[in-house]
């Protein structure tokens, strides 16, 4: 008898330019482009097992070993319905095809990492499932058409199928088949980027990002400047630095874009507040390090980031590494580099603080 069963694994991707807000929540169509850098680390990834056998009686997922249930008409039961509808137009075309969309699947994902702590616990897992359900099912979908599935289950989950600098374009179908992620540069074309992830804590997030981006749409006026006066501009200017590897500008868009997507948390009513005081001392500690760098008739050396959690994500040349490493230990004295710190690309994680 044939088993059909097949692995894969995503990434988390980290944000320079924020999704922050949604236009339809059922098919997760955002307020404004946004744009990630693909982390390649082992450290921070999901992957998923999915199998389908004539046997199953019920489509059913377990997340880092513990049954999650899936609702009718929630994001799981929408990707896998979609994966399955792609898998029965694959079978409609070749009769030959085992009829695979019509067994349940059984799905097994597993994090390596702290899930919802703000280290995009949702982009990996999503991405990861879809994947693995391309693979099961054998689609000859392309990274770009997956995102489309995968952007369902979370939007940022979008920007995970892809390595390297994506951005996810928010597109202006009403049905959302223009939604989707492309890939802007490679790994390899920017290798010297490096991400330093500082875990201040691993608890899970107070507001969600679902809940907290739909009051933010009711209540915030910033975000409606930020929708229409800000983001296409950065989007442009980011997407060109990255082309020339133009560090300055890079780092200069992703503290600016950081900043306002805090701000516009701030102004949600009630406010939401992701960063602690830890994070803002890693603010400060930052802005510092590239004061005195530009002081000097130098550049700036980091940029910090912060998605919806306290947790800070330092991007820097690899030459500053090493150094921002030692400058994060020396005042966190609670802070303990990873026993790997510069891992398959060179990329380090701090945990502590
Ligand atoms: O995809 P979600 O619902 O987990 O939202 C992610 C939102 C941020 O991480 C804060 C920003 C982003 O673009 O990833």
């Amino acid at each position: 008898m044939s088993v059909y069963q097949a692995t894969a694994s995503a990434p988390v991707n980290i944000a320079c330019i924020k999704y922050w807000g949604k236009r339809d929540t059922k098919l997760i169509l955002p307020t404004n482009s946004s744009l990630s850098v693909t982390l390649d680390q082992d450290h921070l990834r999901s992957t998923t097992t999915s199998r389908a056998d004539p046997s199953f009686t019920k489509d059913r997922l377990w997340l880092n070993g513990k049954e999650d249930e899936i609702k009718d008409g929630g994001r799981l039961s929408t990707c896998i319905a979609e994966m399955k509808r792609m898998r029965k137009e694959l079978e409609d075309k070749n009769p030959n095809e085992p009829k695979l969309s019509a067994y349940k699947v059984h799905i097994c994902s597993h994090n390596n990492f702290p899930t919802a702590a703000g280290l995009a616990s949702s982009a990996s897992g999503f991405a990861a499932l879809v994947k693995s359900l391309a693979a099961l099912y054998a689609l000859p979908a392309s990274p770009s058409q997956l995102s489309l599935i995968a952007r369902q289950g979370s939007g940022s989950a979008c920007r995970s199928l892809m390595g390297g600098f994506v951005a996810w374009e928010q597109g202006t179908s009403p049905d959302g088949s223009d939604s989707l992620a492309v890939q802007v540069a490679t790994r390899e074309h920017w290798a010297d980027i490096h991400a330093l992830i500082c875990v201040v804590s691993d608890d899970k997030k107070g507001t969600s990002s679902t809940s907290g981006m739909q009051r933010t749409v009711e209540t915030s006026p910033l975000l409606q400047h930020r929708i229409h006066n800000v983001v296409p501009q950065r989007m442009r200017d980011i997407s060109a630095a990255i082309q020339k590897k133009d560090f300055d500008t890079f780092a200069r868009i992703t503290m600016q874009d950081s900043n306002q997507f805090h701000a516009v948390c701030l102004e949600t009513d009630p406010p939401i507040f992701y960063m602690n005081d830890v994070s803002r001392a890693i603010i400060a500690l930052i802005v510092e390090y590239n004061r005195v760098s530009v002081e000097a008739g130098g550049k700036l050396k980091a940029a910090y980031t912060f998605d919806a959690g306290p947790n800070a994500v330092i991007y820097a040349p690899k030459e500053n590494v090493r150094e921002i490493v030692n400058m994060i230990v020396k005042y966190f004295p609670q802070a303990e580099p990873f026993k790997d710190p510069f891992g398959l690309f060179g990329t380090a994680g701090v945990q502590g603080g």
